[in-house]
């Protein structure tokens, strides 16, 4: 034995190196799985270490700075910037080509609105509240008018970490922002004092009784033991999976989790496809009718668009009735997701602009758009493209990756494999510890406070003191050589209804501000 030891601590290095490689070798032309390996033992691997780091070199390095989607380097610059309160302008001009297919430009003003000394604007540059009151037109217990217009979109604690939640709420709250709760019921993180919209889909997560039904009760404590729930949304789909169910491995379950969506440990939870809590339109509409009357609060619904006929029956019954929802999100089909099948996020629903415009004629034609507030999300975090939403008649934005991007997401596209390098969408314990909550949250408000000033400042440029004064006039669209630009109008055929706008100085008063 002693000679051997002698024998293998004498030779050199590279023999190590060399029986390495051999013994990979022999390992690739045996595999049964890999073609490449079998074919080209050793090399073969450089090929599956470069695959490996291709989304790295094509970020870094490749890709131009208008190339990558979801979000561009230029789009998610612009956030970086902002959150970290760096200098987000641009030099030398647009590098875009804005003579592309469906492009947006916003008409200015020949003059631009004056904002005077004593103007509100001067003195809160970033105070843009929503120009509706949620569940005023219902006349709920206790409406809610969002102090801003920009908001944190449905993502729960489980595809978010708990560290990143934690960041969201605080940094809302700074802001006097509403956080939504996502799917996953309401956790201690979203307890840090913003405000708070409690969402909940199939799943029903913290308000679902032992055998996962909807529960009333459970429905009225989280509510009054939570007064900074100031709205609720029933979600019925969502753009990047609408009418996909998923499943909560048991696997996942912590005691934490288990506690706050109310689920057993250990075992596989499902949120099918459908709702259990009720049935069809009419079921839908009693359904929020009995959670706003049992909660006091407005109740709206969030879902993806494709066809319209489900809709227009629901406009009809809630214009015969007065009953239905107070709000209704819609998020267009390139809108992000923790998890989703490519066949879904690539192909189901409409993408938010003709998504919205199909929803929003479904009320308007009625004359109902200003019995509605719409929230608006799907790629909206950027105050030009927040503009042509609300010139369409949005009047509220959620951001959800986008948000994620102001606490430091890097796009790594990792949400669904627990591997999120930032520690943003994962539990792994190690990889959240780079987060830094107070220094994230500080860096969510200074986007959205960003996000609010440059969105008031093209509302100015365009004459108007609030960005629901836009109209669809207000932005045109390029359609292509042949109808070179056209307005919103034109192009989508029809005319928003204006807001009852009340001035921005009144809202300030408003007893239903949120942020309080
Ligand atoms: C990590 C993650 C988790 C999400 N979870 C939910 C959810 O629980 N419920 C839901 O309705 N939408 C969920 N969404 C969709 C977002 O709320 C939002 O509608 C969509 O991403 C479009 O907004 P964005 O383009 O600003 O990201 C999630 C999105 C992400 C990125």
């Amino acid at each position: 034995m002693e000679n051997v030891i002698n024998f293998l601590s004498e030779l050199s290095w590279y023999w190590y190196l060399v029986v390495f490689i051999i013994l990979v070798a022999l390992y690739d032309l045996f595999n049964r799985k890999h073609i490449i390996l079998r074919n080209f033992p050793v090399v073969g691997h450089i090929r599956y270490w470069l695959e490996s780091i291709g989304p790295e070199l094509r970020q870094y390095i490749v890709a131009n700075n208008r190339e990558e989607l979801p979000f561009n380097r230029i789009e998610r610059g612009w956030i970086y910037a902002s959150a970290k309160n760096e200098n987000n302008y641009e030099g030398f001009g647009t590098d875009r080509d804005i003579h592309s297919h469906q492009y947006i430009f916003v008409n200015n003003a020949m003059m631009p609105f004056k904002v005077e000394e004593d103007h509100i604007s001067k003195r809160k540059p970033e105070f843009v509240p929503c120009a509706k009151v949620i569940g005023a037109s219902k006349n709920r217990k206790r409406p809610y008018r969002p102090a801003s217009v920009i908001n944190i979109s449905a993502m729960s604690y489980g595809s978010l970490s708990a560290k990143a939640v934690d960041a969201m709420n605080q940094g809302a709250k700074k802001v006097n922002a509403y956080h939504n709760t996502g799917e996953g019921g309401l956790s201690p993180y979203h307890k840090r004092g913003a405000d708070v919209v409690f969402h909940f889909g199939t799943g029903y997560f913290g308000v679902r009784d032992k055998e996962g039904n909807f529960s009333m009760e459970h429905m009225k404590k989280l509510v009054a033991d939570n007064p900074q729930i100031r709205a609720i949304e029933v979600k019925l789909s969502q753009g990047a999976k609408p009418g996909k169910g998923g499943v909560l491995p048991g696997s996942k379950i912590s005691k934490e989790i288990s506690e706050i969506r109310n689920v057993p440990m250990g075992k596989d939870v499902l949120s099918p496809p459908t709702h259990s809590a009720f049935d069809g339109i009419e079921g839908l509409i009693e359904f929020v009718e009995d959670i706003a009357r049992e909660t006091g609060l407005p109740v709206g619904i969030k879902a993806a668009i494709g066809k319209l006929a489900q809709w227009e029956q629901l406009a009809d019954i809630m214009q015969a009735t007065g009953k239905g929802p107070d709000f209704i999100t819609v998020d267009g089909g390139e809108g992000g997701t923790g998890a989703a099948p490519p066949s879904f996020a690539d192909h189901v629903s409409l993408p938010w602009v003709h998504g919205f415009a199909d929803l929003y004629q479904v009320f308007n034609k009625r004359g109902m758009a200003n019995d509605i507030v719409f929230i608006a999300s799907g790629k909206l975090g950027f105050p030009a493209k927040a503009a042509m939403a609300f010139s369409m008649g949005a009047d509220v934005i959620n951001v959800a990756r986008e948000a994620m991007i102001a606490i430091g997401c890097i796009q790594a596209q990792a949400c669904h494999n627990n591997t999120c390098p930032t520690g943003i969408a994962t539990q792994n314990k190690w990889l959240q510890r780079g987060i830094v909550v107070p220094e994230k949250a500080d860096r969510l408000a200074s986007y959205f406070t960003k996000f609010n000033k440059e969105l008031l400042e093209i509302t100015h440029a365009s004459g108007y003191e609030h960005p629901c004064q836009f109209n669809m006039e207000d932005v045109d669209i390029s359609l292509g050589d042949m109808n070179l630009t056209q307005t919103l109008e034109h192009t989508y055929r029809y005319r928003k209804t204006p807001v009852d706008y009340i001035g921005l100085s009144k809202m300030e008063n408003c007893p239903y501000l949120g942020g309080k």
